[in-house]
């Protein structure tokens, strides 16, 4: 059987394949540059210095942050959350999330929130994922110092109004997981109210791995997590009081850092707006093609304009259970008895027979499904990307219909 070409739809894990210009650039960086910003003073250490800065200020001006010198980088988001959360909340301290949020979230403010570091409350969303605003309102309290937000979920791609959000919560900093929307979705913190903003660089910002960081804006202070050799005051014996000095010790993945501005400078280049317009159109044409199938569940908003180019689906013959008819799931055909497709089954067809990349499973987000209801098993994720095309998607959409039929 001739081998079929590949197409990758686990963008929301990592993207790929990136612009060109991130290979260059890292490539550029190992070749000509080599050396350690901020650490000499030699030209090869200032030009390393400039391509560092240089990537801050792409994302500052990405997420219209209003000084780049509070762009962070650590080696990926879940760095940059752990950061924040054992930077900024102190003992007593009351939390709000939501039930959407990733492991990356969860874990670490339920470590904190057991050792009785901080108190919790998780929002709960609807079967669309989408938050309840009026249980938001009321779990908010005078100590609530964070509200936890993720801006789109990595099961269903579910949007998140971050506008709305900034309105109950008020004066109260908004974190926001921007790792499935930064680079494909706009973002202006000061326009929406972000206090502090996390991203991952490999994702829809389309950079390496070991890339990441969060934007914090001026007024909102963290301890450094790690302490050591900054480059700076280097006669001192304490941490830099000054970002982003305070909360980047020991020599960074500048490589990684080059190659991330590289491909935030493509995405300014081609302009979130069209990237989203594109991903948007994609996941149209996908819900389309998936929406009247017998034998398939799709879950999430089931509209483009209300989600990201995520879209999770399970083989199902069955609502999920104690759904009530109003659920995100659009597409059941309930006359039909067929065995149901397990999504590792289907994962494994999609990628021997198709040549289809998907992930299936829970997708480091437990509690994301059981507000959805795919609880313990999880769901076949197809999550594209800038570089997927309509063509792509009907293959998909082929593949889908042949194992939903089987
Ligand atoms: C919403 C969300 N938050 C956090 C993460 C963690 O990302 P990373 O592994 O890059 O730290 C992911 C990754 O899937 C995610 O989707």
């Amino acid at each position: 059987m001739e081998k079929k070409r590949l197409i990758y739809m686990d963008n929301a894990a990592t993207s790929f394949p990136k612009p060109p210009q991130v290979m260059q650039a890292m490539v550029h960086f190992m070749e000509h540059v080599g050396a350690n910003p901020g650490r000499s003073g030699h030209p090869l250490a200032r030009e390393a210095g400039k391509i560092v800065d240089g990537a801050r200020n792409s994302l500052a001006r990405l997420f219209n942050a209003d000084d780049p010198s509070r762009v962070c980088f650590t080696l990926n988001i879940t760095g940059a959350l752990n950061t924040v959360f054992l930077g900024y909340l102190n003992a007593g301290d009351h939390v709000v999330t939501t039930s959407m949020e990733h492991n990356s979230v969860m874990r670490p403010l339920v470590y904190l929130q057991e050792a009785g570091h901080i108190s919790l409350d998780i929002v709960p969303c609807d079967r669309k994922g989408l938050l309840d605003m009026d249980a938001l309102a009321r779990l908010l309290r005078r100590d609530t110092r964070l509200v936890v937000l993720n801006h789109a979920s990595n099961v269903c791609g579910t949007l998140q109004d971050v506008a709305a959000v900034k309105a109950v919560t008020g004066d109260i900093p908004l974190l926001l997981d921007a790792a499935q929307t930064a680079g494909c979705y706009p973002i202006d913190m000061k326009a929406l109210g972000v206090d502090i903003l996390t991203f991952t660089g490999h994702k829809g910002l389309l950079g390496p791995q070991g890339t990441g960081g969060f934007c914090v804006r001026e007024g909102i202070d963290l301890k450094p997590l790690v302490r050591g050799g900054t480059g700076s005051m280097s006669e001192d014996l304490h941490q830099p009081d000054f970002m982003p000095d305070s909360m980047e010790s020991g020599t960074q993945n500048n490589v990684g850092i080059a190659g991330l501005g590289a491909a935030v400078d493509f995405i300014l280049g081609e302009g979130v707006e069209n990237i989203r317009l594109h991903e948007e159109g994609l996941t149209r044409r996908l819900l389309d093609g998936i929406y009247d199938l017998q034998n398939v569940a799709i879950y999430g908003p089931l509209d483009p304009a209300r989600q990201t180019a995520t879209v999770s689906i399970t083989f199902d013959s069955t609502l999920p259970e104690d759904s009530e008819g109003s659920l995100g799931c659009g597409a059941i055909n309930l006359e039909w008895f067929g065995d149901n497709v397990s999504p590792g089954e289907a994962e494994d067809r999609l990628g021997s027979q198709y040549n289809i990349m998907v992930r299936v499973g829970l997708h480091c987000a437990p509690m994301a499904h059981r507000t959805i209801g795919t609880f313990p098993d999880g769901t076949v994720r197809l999550s594209m990307g800038y570089f997927n095309t309509f063509e792509d998607v009907d293959a998909a959409v082929q593949a889908i219909k042949r194992i939903a039929a089987a």
